[in-house]
């Protein structure tokens, strides 16, 4: 097992978890503005999904490597699409604003301070 911090909720997933799968099964809100809608549901071809990430977590996959080449994914290489990772230890996981969550001030953190709030 492996515990998951996000937006201020704290579970439990098996190793080798889908990281967006997961987020989205505890309600947390992975997308920003219009990317709720308009997003590739977990293919890998959007780039909207993109978190921070601290912790263990798989290799970026080929679709992820090619999708973060371009700007504004590619400045941000502690940031991973979540629908291409795997959790498999601990993690700590942020949103950041901007389209793709690409931006440089927090949606929320791991304990859950929204932008709103701050
Ligand atoms: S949901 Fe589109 S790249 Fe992850």
């Amino acid at each position: 097992m492996a515990k998951i911090i996000a937006e201020g909720k704290t579970f439990d997933v098996d190793e080798g978890t889908n990281l967006r799968e997961a987020l989205l099964a505890q309600d947390i809100d992975l997308y920003n503005t219009g990317a709720k809608i308009f997003n590739c549901r977990g293919h890998g071809t959007c780039g909207t999904c993109l978190v921070q990430v601290e912790g263990s977590v798989s290799v970026p996959t080929a679709a992820e490597t090619k999708r973060t080449i371009f700007h504004p994914q590619a400045i941000h290489k502690e940031r991973r699409l979540a629908c291409q990772t795997k959790v498999l230890g601990d993690l700590l996981v942020t949103k950041f604003d901007g389209y793709f969550g690409d931006g440089d001030e927090f949606i929320w953190t791991p304990g859950g301070l929204l932008a709103a709030q701050r």
